[in-house]
């Protein structure tokens, strides 16, 4: 780790989204994605106001919280912005360290640093906002020995589907509004003190009608990586400015989830439900021109939509969910690294064109 690096940072915590209804989207990742139950706090906890479901598959913990009453902060984020990603927990050594670095340098105070202890010890958490109503919460647990944080229970109910492969949160991507994506790198460089590691722009990342400028920004030790996205004038609406509709702010677009053996993962998840978006099927025909040789079989790939982009360490394969809400906001992405640190910036073209297809049927081109 960088000696000078002023918010060391161990991985992603967690993922908490605010639902309509935290019960059955509990439900939905455990049967179609495969997470495991692991703690629950509500009214059988003490909450008044709220219930929480911590689902976990592997490294990945996500969390499903939602308004037990109409006036609430968590009320007031599911009516303005459907089902979505209220926090991204970064996992620290010290959280008020972290707080007080990042508040330092400009951060916007969501929570100031907070101990809360049960009988398994102590979780300190601080939390800072980042783009949109979003939140990066700090979480230090190294005096913890609970299954989750104190306030939640150990769940324990009889449903278990298995787990499909998923193992860690490999990026999560961020739409910011028009011309704030240099803003928002700058957050996450002079904030965070996270650096640049790649950009396209409108050129690389263009279709007929759709267009978006992307950076990534990633901490020292790359386990958290963020790219930016901000729509670019395209001749119809992009995909970008449809997310912006309808999640009415910037927000999280896409959770990008890695396995180790893509095929099977997809096949499991295909299986319960999970639906993704198809390239056409001509991609098929030329991909290995563009990518040399691979390890795996064209046809299960071209029969489960897998795409392959290669960058110069190695290559990656990729997928992307269609969005997991009524509203065209979050979807996930599941992707298998071969070496490549890259994005699929290869893949863009052939994937826009699949969503804007979606994106006519809905009639939001
Ligand atoms: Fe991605």
């Amino acid at each position: 780790m960088n000696a000078t690096d002023f918010l060391p940072i161990n991985g992603t915590d967690h993922v908490e989204f605010y639902v309509g209804n935290a019960k059955q989207a509990a439900h939905y990742y455990q049967t179609a994605f495969g997470f495991q139950p692991v703690a629950y706090a509500g009214l059988e906890t003490g909450l008044k106001d709220r219930a929480s479901y911590a689902l976990r598959q592997e490294k990945i913990t996500f969390v499903f919280t939602t308004s037990l009453v109409p006036d609430s902060p968590v009320a007031d984020h599911v009516k303005l912005h459907g089902d979505g990603v209220k926090i991204i927990a970064l996992w620290v050594d010290d959280a008020r360290q972290s707080f007080e670095e990042t508040t330092r340098r400009g951060a916007r105070v969501y929570q100031p640093p907070t101990v809360q202890a049960d009988e398994h010890g102590e979780v300190i958490t601080a939390g800072i906002y980042t783009y949109g109503e979003t939140v990066h919460l700090f979480v230090e647990r190294k005096n913890y020995r609970g299954v989750f944080m104190p306030g939640y229970k150990a769940w324990e109910p009889h449903y278990r589907p298995e787990p499909v492969g998923l193992l860690y949160v490999d990026h999560m991507v961020g739409n910011v509004g028009w011309n704030e994506m240099n803003t928002w790198a700058r957050f996450y460089s002079e904030v965070m003190g996270f650096s640049q590691l790649v950009s396209f722009d409108d050129k690389d990342i263009s279709t007929e009608y759709t267009a978006l400028m992307s950076k990534v920004m990633a901490n020292s030790n790359l386990r958290i990586k963020f790219p930016l996205n901000e729509p670019a004038e395209g001749r119809k609406k992009s995909q970008i400015e449809e997310y912006l509709d309808f999640y009415k702010s910037p927000g999280v677009q896409h959770a990008a989830l890695a396995t180790n053996n893509i095929i099977e993962t997809v096949m499991a998840l295909r299986d319960r439900g999970v639906e993704f978006l198809k390239v056409p099927a001509t991609y098929y025909d030329t991909v290995l021109d563009r990518v040399g040789e691979i390890d795996e079989e064209l046809a299960p790939l071209r029969d489960l939509g897998i795409l392959v982009d290669r960058d110069d360490e190695g290559y990656l394969l990729q997928i992307f969910t269609k969005p997991v809400e009524d509203r065209p906001t979050l979807f996930y992405e599941i992707i298998q690294r071969k070496g490549a640190k890259s994005f699929g910036k290869g893949n863009f073209k052939a994937l826009f064109e699949a969503i804007e297809l979606e994106q006519q049927s809905r009639g939001t081109l």
